[in-house]
């Protein structure tokens, strides 16, 4: 069976419907497309959690700030809609920007909790907003039962799961691993920025945060720890936005000794800002 392609509300309604009536389980998995292996183990998990599995597309001008590289963000419409093919995908939503927002909205959502950690907040502080309004717009337009969020986003991924536990709204969020190349770099759209000499830098974070964890689980102190990275991660020229150990379900500021971390980080190589987190 080929993948229906949806680019209007009503278009994707018309089948949400008809799998609705048949009682038949949805998941989504939201994207800006560009897609790579990080995203295709997303439709995966949610082909093994729901009997149809839906892929949005779609670059989200709100949680770029006039900075930030939204016209330069790569875009390959038709490349995606092969992998989402290959990957088993049913339907992929490619709403336009003026279905999204028309020029009449101006609606936002106001967050707290994780979403005011003063990581990715601090940095990009329409960033959040942007995500949330957006992924609720999606949730209600897919309702979807199950939504596949990557932890590479760490933040993003605990923001959309405590928004749409608190504004019911009837999709449950689900995380999975980051994806990683062999050399440890998490996948990312944006390592295509990266040059030769900074793709080879870049393999510093991963690490460095791994040695990190090493330290605290043989018992040494997170803050210690998170600031030798950051040390470390400049000493290798990378302008550090944050290297912290955080709450692994709040993201507070941690102040027991028995809490479970989460380690994140941020960082620029030349022009292109890394993400990157990992357990303890
Ligand atoms: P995008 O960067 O395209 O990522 C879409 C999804 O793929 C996110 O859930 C992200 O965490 C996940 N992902 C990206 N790289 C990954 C990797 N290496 N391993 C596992 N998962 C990975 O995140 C967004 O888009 C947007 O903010 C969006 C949620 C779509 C809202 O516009």
């Amino acid at each position: 069976m080929s993948m229906i392609v949806a680019r209007s509300l009503s278009d994707l309604r018309d089948v949400v419907d008809l799998w609705r009536g048949e009682s038949l389980s949805t998941a989504v998995v939201p994207t800006m497309g560009a897609l790579h292996e990080g995203h295709i183990r997303l439709i995966a998990e949610a082909k093994e959690k729901a009997e149809r599995v839906m892929a949005t597309i779609f670059v989200n001008p709100k949680q770029f700030a006039a900075n930030e590289d939204l016209s330069r963000y790569p875009r390959d419409e038709e490349g995606d809609l092969a992998k989402l093919e290959d990957a088993g995908c049913d339907l992929a939503y490619l709403p336009n920007a003026d279905e999204i927002y028309p020029p009449s909205f101006v609606t936002t959502i106001t967050l707290g909790g994780p979403a005011k950690a003063g990581l990715e907040d601090k940095f990009r502080p329409q960033f959040f907003d942007g995500v949330a309004t957006v992924v609720a717009k999606l949730f209600i337009h897919t309702a979807a039962d199950f939504a596949i969020f990557g932890e590479k986003d760490y933040q993003q991924l605990l923001v959309v799961t405590q928004m749409a536990r608190d504004l019911d709204l009837g999709t449950e969020v689900i995380g999975i691993p980051t994806v990683r190349e062999d050399d440890g770099l998490a996948k990312s759209s944006r390592n295509r920025y990266l040059s030769k000499h900074e793709r080879h830098q870049a393999t510093a974070i991963y690490r460095t945060l791994e040695q990190a964890a090493d330290k605290i689980r043989a018992g040494g102190d997170p803050q210690v720890a998170t600031k030798a990275a950051s040390r470390s991660l400049m000493t290798l020229g990378f302008e550090v936005d944050y290297v912290t150990a955080r709450n692994a379900e709040t993201l507070a500021v941690p102040t027991r000794n028995d809490e479970p971390l989460r380690l994140l980080a941020a960082a620029r190589i030349g022009k292109t800002r890394l993400i990157d987190n990992i357990p303890v």
